[in-house]
């Protein structure tokens, strides 16, 4: 028997319809849109409404990305969804996805690795795929990171966004799919980047709770400087490991932090800022939804061609990181 590919049948992306500019949050935030454009690259934000859910974008996405790929929920053998601002700690908001979906018994589980969520979802789904143990997958990332805004200091508050984007993976025996990937995960700078659940324990000692629901604590420049590092070092081992170069790649699609950020990855890999993919300005940092929803975006208004190879890199609270290449249908 051949090798099983996954090819990407089907996509989907939901932005809540609540525009969040910067002159919004300037007077609460103590802040300006200058400041924020200079410092991040971003004008604006989407927060869900009151009412809305981290699952009913989760949902949405899903259900947009079955119906591209013209397959029902029935079809699904797996649903992986990654977040790190759930509805409720349990039951995981995979199970509340599969359920709304209608996706009838099918195996459905929750993975948490901050803003690299999505690139760990996808690498874990073609594990599945090229085993052969499934053969059709639905990956989405969602995201309420509003719902955190509240306790955080204006240097995180302006960074946040809100959104889901999903994809459908197929096995296929037609070359395509998962070229290389590198995951990882630096726990040893977990505190620079927190969301606690007002009895952290173990964190309480690097940052107090304050008695918050939930309190968010990060270290801006020690994140910033992490992601600078990290975002070449992944994508040139995940070139090596996939004996692939930039030449092959038709389109970078960094996580959306900091505009800042990409500029210097650019520059340090040498790789015009043309190449790199950026929405950032319209939705800010939308955590591990931000890779999707820029693929998403991207390929619905024909800049990425079904048939394109893509770099993907992300960073996030762990702190993680993770590349893939993927090659998202036969040429
Ligand atoms: N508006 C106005 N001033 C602000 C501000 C805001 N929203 N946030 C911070 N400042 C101020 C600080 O108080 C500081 O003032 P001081 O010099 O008087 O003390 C000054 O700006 C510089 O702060 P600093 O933290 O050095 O700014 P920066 O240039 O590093 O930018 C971040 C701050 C958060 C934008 C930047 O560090 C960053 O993007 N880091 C990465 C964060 C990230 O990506 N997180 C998610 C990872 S998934």
């Amino acid at each position: 028997m051949g090798k099983t590919y996954g090819k990407i049948i089907g996509w989907g992306a939901y932005t809540p319809d609540n525009i969040v500019t910067n002159h919004d949050m300037a007077e609460e935030y103590n802040t300006s849109h200058d400041w924020i454009v200079q410092r991040t690259g971003i004008a604006e934000r989407r927060f869900a409404r009151p009412g809305e859910t981290t699952r009913q974008m989760a949902v949405s996405a899903g259900q947009k990305a079955l119906d591209t790929a013209g397959i029902s929920a029935a079809d699904l053998d797996l649903i992986i969804v990654t977040t790190t601002s759930p509805d409720f700690m349990a039951p995981a908001l995979s199970s509340q996805v599969q359920a709304s979906l209608g996706a009838n018994d099918v195996p459905a589980f929750q993975l948490m690795t901050g803003c690299s969520g999505f690139v760990y979802s996808l690498a874990t789904a073609y594990q599945f795929i090229e085993s052969g143990a499934y053969g059709t997958i639905l990956v989405i990332a969602a995201e309420f990171m509003s719902r955190y805004i509240g306790s955080a200091d204006r240097s995180a508050a302006i960074l946040f966004g809100d959104a889901a984007g999903a994809v459908v993976i197929q096995a296929t025996d037609e070359p395509c799919g998962l070229k290389g990937f590198e995951l990882g995960s630096d726990g040893s700078q977990g505190h620079n980047l927190v969301i606690s659940m007002g009895e952290s324990h173990e964190i309480d000692e690097v940052w107090p709770t304050n008695g918050h629901k939930y309190q968010t604590h990060m270290n801006g420049r020690e994140v910033f400087k992490f992601a600078t590092r990290v975002v070449g070092r992944s994508c040139y081992k995940t070139l090596m490991k996939a004996g692939m170069t930039l030449d092959d790649i038709d389109w970078i699609l960094p996580h959306q932090a900091n505009l800042r950020i990409i500029q210097s990855a650019s520059r340090e890999m040498g790789i015009p800022l043309e190449k790199f993919l950026i929405n950032i300005e319209r939705y800010a940092n939308t955590s591990a939804a931000s890779v999707p929803l820029l693929m998403v975006e991207n390929l619905e208004n024909g800049t990425i061609k079904p048939s394109d190879t893509v770099l993907m890199v992300a960073f996030g609270a762990g702190l993680t990181w993770g590349s893939a290449i993927v090659q998202l249908q036969p040429s």
